[in-house]
């Protein structure tokens, strides 16, 4: 195939185009290091979680951020959040540098960026009151909201769409998805500019994940949160995200708005994430049938990652230079500004159907045999 031309990126293509930049991410790294050796244990390599990622989130806006397990995603998150320390790069928040920043620095911007965590069974005190949990950012802060922190608390269990009544119940008393909605309230008591949802609905069943999806789009619309929305599959961040990015082994291979990332896909990983999502229907965009794709093999370890373009081996269409070149993150010709692509050949800007069947990931492929014989 003939290789893409291609445009070099303007700046507001990395930033992300209009709208005020909050959180600007560039060439992020975390790797952790590796023990072994006997008897004295020493370094021996390192696991490349996060790779050199750049990201912006404007002011308000919602940014989906994508990829399979293990590929960098809730690092990403706790990186920004500061619960982690970067091995390089840098984060700035409301232009201010906190890649580095400690205790002291960051007091006065906690507050600003909360997370909601994936499992709202451990991330919620089994000993605490419901009050008390949503209170509690409040107290460590020294927060006291005009009519005292119960009122504020009730008014916040009222936007969860939980009842007020319910301020001195336990835990345990709710549901897996009311937990959630705890958790969404305790991350709304500080009034925030950013949150980090780390895949917030996946812990859930698949009957009330769209109930909660629908609460943090009601939230970051409403109240103007932005919001980084971390995910494993597309389909998820497709009804909440302004703008995606999707990761494979610590890097954003594909970047760009909603429509763009979803309707106009160029990198191939990408493309095989989307065909997964059940609910896309490609026949949107004039396909004329159901896209098919299918990765083989397991996510390659990060603590020895392919050369060149980290996808190579599982990608269909890899070349020697995939090899031997890592494909910069660029506006490829007849893309919009602010998607960005990183691949040396990268699939043409549709969704058609394809027509070879690629090989199918052997999870898949048994529960595909086994809704055959039923
Ligand atoms: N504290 C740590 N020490 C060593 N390795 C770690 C640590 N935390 C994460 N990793 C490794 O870093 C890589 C990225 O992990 P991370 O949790 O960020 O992935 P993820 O995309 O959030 O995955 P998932 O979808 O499963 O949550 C993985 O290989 C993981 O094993
Ligand atoms: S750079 Fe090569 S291996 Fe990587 S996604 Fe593109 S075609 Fe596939
Ligand atoms: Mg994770």
């Amino acid at each position: 195939m003939k290789e893409d031309l291609v445009l070099p990126a303007p700046r507001e293509a990395v930033t992300g185009g209009a709208g005020e930049p909050l959180l600007v991410v560039e060439g992020l790294t975390k790797h952790f290091p590796v023990q072994g050796g006997f008897p004295i244990r020493r370094t021996v390599g390192a696991v490349q979680a996060v790779d050199g990622i750049d990201l912006t989130v404007n002011v308000g806006e919602s940014f989906g951020l994508v990829g399979e397990s293990g590929c960098g995603k809730s690092t990403t998150g706790r990186l920004i959040t500061r619960l982690l320390e970067p091995t390089g790069g840098t984060i700035s928040y409301r232009g201010q540098d906190i890649s580095h920043a400690g205790r002291k620095q960051l007091a006065p911007i906690r507050s600003e960026i909360q997370m909601i965590f994936q499992d709202p069974y451990s991330s919620l005190n089994p000993r605490q009151t419901v009050g008390k949990i949503i209170s509690g950012p409040m107290e460590i802060n020294g927060i006291e909201p005009d009519g005292g922190r119960e009122k504020r608390v009730r008014e916040l269990l009222e936007i969860v769409g939980l009842n007020p009544e319910h301020y001195n119940r336990f835990p345990h008393e709710f549901s897996g998805g009311q937990r959630q909605r705890i958790g969404v309230a305790r991350a709304l008591a500080l009034e925030p500019k950013l949150i980090v949802a780390d895949e917030p609905v996946s812990a859930l069943d698949v009957s009330i994940q769209a109930q909660v999806v629908n609460l943090l789009k009601k939230v970051q619309q409403d109240l103007g949160i932005a919001f980084l929305f971390i995910a494993h599959d597309l389909a998820v961040v497709r009804h909440f995200s302004h703008r995606v990015a999707v990761m494979y082994l610590g890097k954003i291979i594909e970047v760009g708005d909603r429509t763009s990332i979803y309707t106009r896909p160029r990198h191939p990983y990408t493309h095989a994430l989307l065909s997964a999502v059940p609910e896309v229907d490609l026949t949107d965009a004039g396909a004329g049938r159901r896209e098919r794709i299918r990765l083989a093999g397991d996510v390659p370890s990060p603590i020895a990652p392919p050369s060149g373009c980290r996808f190579r081996t599982r990608c269909w269409k890899a070349q020697d230079k995939c090899a031997a070149e890592e494909p910069p993150l660029i506006r490829l010709s007849g893309n919009h500004d602010g998607h960005l692509t990183a691949c040396h050949f990268p699939e043409e800007p549709t969704i058609e159907g394809r027509e070879e069947d690629i090989v199918l990931d052997p999870a898949l492929a048994a529960l595909e045999e086994d809704a055959e014989r039923q």
